[in-house]
């Protein structure tokens, strides 16, 4: 299969490092996907492993596509849909990017549901229903350059959403892009790890399941499981291997969150008790500067607010820098690594940065910075 991945911007080469250990190969990476080959079983494996991907879709067709009438042919012959959308069968299209004559991703998507529909009524004298909240099918159709790539989304859901995260706190991360941020870390465990403003918990708890290899949760419903082609046997053999699969909890070191918040200290309470991790996170509803180790190494993570609202900018101004103070004078010899989408903010920890890797979060252009505490 020809595989397509989409990722956040900044987490692409990380992806591709995954997708090539969980068994694909002739990868490609681009802004925000990730192209791959693989076979049925490594398909079904990377729904349940792939941590910073948020969707696959599966390549089907390619074509020139300058303007509609070439898109209706296009879509119309480059694909045996008489095999694989009978009319009861529903479905969705969705559009990414743009050509030069064809810059209305609505107006497209129309324009490739009736070269579908307008081919079955020819067929069978009916057609597919459409359905945006549970389709059959969705396809897909990504444009650029006068050319497009039609394709089938896997899963309805994305598959950043762990189902772990019910309570959601301040302005949280997304689950992949914590798992992101964490490989590059490259965090293995076995050193002690703290997030000083834990929020609902999502690097605690991706930090933990990363490290261990605990598959996702597992849908309820693929929608590749609608595919012509699905195999059956090879997806319930992953399953049941991810699903048969032994953790080494007790390789890992210390794990501390802290948050300030009442509430949100209590959302992460319940969310990480639904991860079934309650007894690998030690959480502390505290400022972080009640925080303390008798570690001499270890890593320190930190994503604190950025203070794009009006008003608060003097009240972070301080706190960086307490958070600056805090750490060069506790924490010496341990690795920090902060999430900065105000660098005027971090200027004021007043700390030398080894590293700064650019990422996109929810739109905000973020770097993730890498410091040595002396
Ligand atoms: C951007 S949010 C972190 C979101 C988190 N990464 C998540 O995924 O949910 C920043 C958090 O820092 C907390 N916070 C702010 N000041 C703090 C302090 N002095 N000590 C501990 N937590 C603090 C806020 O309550 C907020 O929940």
């Amino acid at each position: 299969m020809n595989i397509i991945a989409s990722v956040p911007e900044g987490l692409e080469k990380y992806l591709a490092k995954e997708i090539v250990d969980l068994g694909g190969f002739n990868i490609d990476t681009y802004k925000r996907s990730v192209s791959f080959e693989c076979d049925y079983a490594t398909f079904y494996r990377i729904h349940f492993f792939s941590r910073l991907a948020f969707r696959f879709y599966r390549e089907v067709a390619r074509f020139a596509c300058y303007d509609r009438l070439s898109l209706y042919k296009s879509v119309k012959n480059s694909f045996d849909w008489v095999k694989w959308l009978p009319p009861e069968k529903t479905f969705s299209v969705q559009v990414t990017g743009r050509t030069s004559s064809l810059s209305h991703s609505h107006f497209t998507a129309l324009e490739v549901k009736n070269s579908i529909t307008d081919l079955q009524q020819s067929v069978w004298n009916k057609r597919s229903n459409i359905s945006l909240d549970n389709p059959d099918l969705i396809i897909h159709l990504h444009l650029n350059n006068d050319r497009g790539i039609l394709s089938l989304q896997s899963s309805f859901e994305s598959l950043h959403k762990r189902g772990y995260r019910p309570a959601i706190g301040n302005a949280p991360l997304k689950e992949n892009i914590a798992s992101g941020l964490l490989k590059i870390t490259e965090w293995d465990g076995t050193i002690p790890l703290i997030d000083l403003m834990c929020g609902s918990g999502t690097f605690l708890i991706e930090a933990i399941n990363q490290t261990l290899k605990v598959p996702l949760k597992f849908q309820q419903f693929y929608l590749f499981e609608n595919w012509l082609d699905f195999k059956k046997e090879i997806y319930l053999d992953e399953k049941s291997k991810a699903k048969k699969k032994v953790f080494a909890f007790e390789k890992l070191s210390k794990i501390i969150g802290s948050e300030i918040n009442k509430d949100v200290f209590d959302q992460a309470k319940v969310n990480i008790s639904l991860a079934g991790l309650e007894n690998y996170i030690e959480l502390q509803n505290n400022d972080f500067s009640k925080i303390q180790s008798k570690y001499s190494d270890g890593l320190i993570l930190c994503n604190p607010p950025y203070g794009k609202k009006l008003g608060d900018e003097n009240e972070l101004i301080t706190l960086y820098g307490k958070m600056g103070d805090f750490l060069k004078k506790n924490f010496s010899g341990w690795e920090f690594w902060l999430l900065s989408g105000n660098p005027k903010l971090t200027r004021y920890l007043k700390m030398k940065s080894s590293l700064k890797i650019p990422i996109s979060n929810g739109g905000i252009d973020c770097r993730w910075i890498k410091y040595l505490i002396r």
